[in-house]
């Protein structure tokens, strides 16, 4: 029997505070406005902000939900679920940190398998520990959108997440500069860039897309792409993020199933 298959997209840095975050949210925004189902999964177990960014409170995390597995008491996703808006769902990361060394990734490893059943589009946001958690994220998911910015550090130790890829011939990952986070770093220019990761820069966000004023937003319960005034004024990055958020969506399958059956 045919079932629906959603896309599992992961945002993945190699440092932290790059804007993996930011930009989950970001693009969750853009996927609901194209009408997409879109889940974000924070799976930054210890310091998770999706909950706080988007006001959803739920008492059940991932962490009850893989409890609730581990102990035959799971009986619905919704229960683990909360909601942003009518497109866009939620779970969070554990309530209480000293939860996160209890998740066992096979029960992500599931849930994961669920939420792609689900969903049109599940984001996973993480942090940057090569945890056993991430690695199955990493396996598992259709594409993962690595984060990187201008920064000597970052851009060395991407490299060498980049070579364990080429070795591992996993090729289903793009690169986003982030020249958003930071615009007074531009030391390396992208040549600079592309030769110390020894990689494509696949998407660019530009300095333009820095909100001075970010935590205004954050405080709101905003979502950046789902503000009016943010996309009149930012107009360019917006389309690189739709764009990049299409793009992303077609990589496998020679296309998105529900654009399919719309052109059909
Ligand atoms: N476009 C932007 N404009 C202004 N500030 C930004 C922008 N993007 C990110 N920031 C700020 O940079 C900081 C790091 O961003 P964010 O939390 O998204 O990074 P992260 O990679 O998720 O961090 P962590 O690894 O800690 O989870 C935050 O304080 C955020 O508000
Ligand atoms: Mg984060």
């Amino acid at each position: 029997m045919a079932y629906k298959k959603g896309k599992l997209i992961s945002i993945f840095s190699t440092k932290g505070g790059v804007g993996k975050t930011v930009l989950t949210l970001s693009m969750a925004g853009i996927y609901s406005n194209l009408g997409k189902k879109v889940l974000i999964l924070d799976m930054d177990f210890v310091s998770g902000g999706v909950g706080v960014s988007l006001g959803v409170s739920s008492k059940r995390s991932i962490y009850n939900f893989v409890d609730d597995l581990n102990n035959k008491r799971y009986k619905e996703f919704e229960d683990y679920i909360s909601k942003y808006n009518e497109n866009i769902d939620v779970i969070i990361s554990p309530i209480d940190p000293r939860e996160s060394n209890k998740i066992e990734s096979k029960f992500v490893d599931m849930i994961l398998g669920i939420a792609v059943k689900k969903y049109d589009i599940v984001l996973v946001d993480t942090n940057h520990i090569f945890s056993d958690n991430n690695l199955i994220l990493l396996d598992k998911s259709d594409v993962t959108l690595l984060i990187v910015t201008n920064d000597p550090i970052d851009l060395k130790n991407m490299k060498s997440l980049i070579s364990i890829f080429k070795d591992s011939e996993k090729s289903n990952y793009k690169v986003l500069l982030n020249n958003s986070r930071d615009t007074d770093k531009d030391y390396l220019t992208n040549f600079d860039i592309k030769n110390i990761i020894k990689n494509n820069i696949d998407y660019t966000i530009s300095s333009s897309f820095h909100i001075k004023d970010i935590d205004k937003y954050t405080l709101n319960r905003e979502i950046l792409t789902l503000n009016k005034k943010i996309l009149s004024k930012k107009k360019g990055d917006i389309k690189k993020i739709t764009q990049m958020a299409r793009d992303l969506i077609n990589i496998e399958n020679g296309g998105d199933r529900n654009d399919k059956e719309k052109s059909s």
